[in-house]
């Protein structure tokens, strides 16, 4: 891979043997592959949005608030409308994706990172790509954390950051909080930052790492409004913490980073919260009736607390069947795990359209 970078460029050392991220976006009538919320935003919430950029427009000569302190306030508010746990401005930090807030805290502290995988593949990335050392510790055969292995590797090992995704992406499956509970002690026990990554939290039944908060300094959870928010396309990412964890943000943080059109609509649709509850429990009911179906395929389906599905028990390789189903106009991901594909809920049309073109090709 080195090798594709000509000499006189001085390129990183840290970036030259990374890939891109490179989730393919092909224009197929039913798109499952980037776990988006498949519902376009309800009519009175574009109405909000369409004002409240209207409003902003007048004003864009000028730079926007570069504290995000009315969207902060707002996002402090929705995770107590959703935990009953009370937060303010100085717990959130906010930006443009929660891959920003994950390039942020890669940026800001220091130490090896380390994950438990498979899981996200940006948190090596972003890591790596500012010359971290990443440390890979595996999942069990089910994708649930080893948790002796895992507090023995964070001991042993003694990271600066440590990675966990729950629900995990691309698995589904969430960590239980006494788990989480006892990462973020061993942690703390060790100097490490915890990054509790819960960009599916609101599809899961778990309870929250956001409980561990007021223990534990050291616990950093990120969330996103891409998912469960149907925002995937205003790029808005959060993440709660100690005050001390957000004052760091702010030394890494660019002026102005989150424009004033992006406050301005995060901060619309997020006066329409409840309305995303009903939505949220027709997505895991179409999770339940999907999983269902493709096991009465004859697959395996790992359980999934997220807005899709990892699935295995079919006899082409994942690639082959991937093509497959592109060739029959359904896009989902081959998440690089041999013999398992990741698939999306989708409307009910789309998952219909899905397993249709699968049953055709099983
Ligand atoms: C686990 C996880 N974290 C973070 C993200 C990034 O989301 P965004 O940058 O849209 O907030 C994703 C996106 O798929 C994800 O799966």
């Amino acid at each position: 891979m080195s090798d594709r970078w000509p000499k006189w460029l001085k390129l990183n050392e840290s970036l030259k043997d990374l890939k891109p991220y490179g989730a393919p976006q092909i224009s197929l009538a039913n798109r499952l592959n980037t776990n988006e919320n498949p519902y376009q935003l309800s009519a009175s919430l574009q109405a909000s949005i369409n004002a409240a950029i209207a409003k902003e427009v007048k004003n864009l000569n000028r730079y926007p608030d570069r504290d995000a302190i009315k969207l902060r306030s707002a996002l402090a508010d929705e995770i107590k409308r959703q935990s009953g746990l009370s937060f303010g401005v100085e717990n959130i930090w906010a930006a443009n994706g929660s891959n920003e807030i994950l390039q942020s805290i890669a940026l800001a502290f220091s130490g090896d990172a380390m994950g438990f995988e498979p899981s996200y593949s940006m948190h090596p990335l972003v890591n790596r790509s500012v010359g971290k050392k990443w440390i890979s510790i595996p999942r069990q055969a089910d994708f649930s954390i080893d948790l002796p292995t895992s507090l023995k590797a964070i001991r042993d090992l003694k990271p600066g950051l440590v990675y966990l995704t729950t629900p995990n992406n691309p698995s589904g499956n969430a960590t239980p909080i006494e788990h989480l509970e006892q990462m973020a002690k061993t942690c703390q026990e060790v100097g490490a930052i915890f990054v509790v990554d819960e960009a599916y939290a609101e599809f899961s039944n778990n309870v929250s790492a956001l409980s561990l908060l007021n223990r534990f300094p050291n616990v950093i959870i990120s969330r996103t409004m891409s998912k469960a928010f149907a925002f995937a396309g205003v790029r808005v990412g959060y993440m709660i913490a100690d005050p001390i964890l957000i004052e760091a943000m702010l030394l890494i943080r660019l002026p102005y980073h989150l424009s004033s059109l992006t406050q301005s609509a995060a901060l619309a649709a997020l006066t329409h919260s409840q309305e995303l509850s009903a939505q949220i429990a027709k997505i895991i009911d179409s999770r339940k009736f999907l999983a269902k179906e493709l096991e009465s395929l004859g697959l395996i389906v790992i359980g999934s607390e997220a807005n899709f599905l990892l699935f295995t028990g079919f006899k082409e390789s994942a690639s082959e069947l991937f093509t497959k189903l592109v060739d029959k106009g359904v896009l989902i991901r081959d998440v690089s795990i041999p013999g398992y594909l990741r698939v999306t809920i989708g409307t009910e049309d789309e998952n219909k359209a899905f397993l249709k073109a699968l049953t055709s090709i099983l």
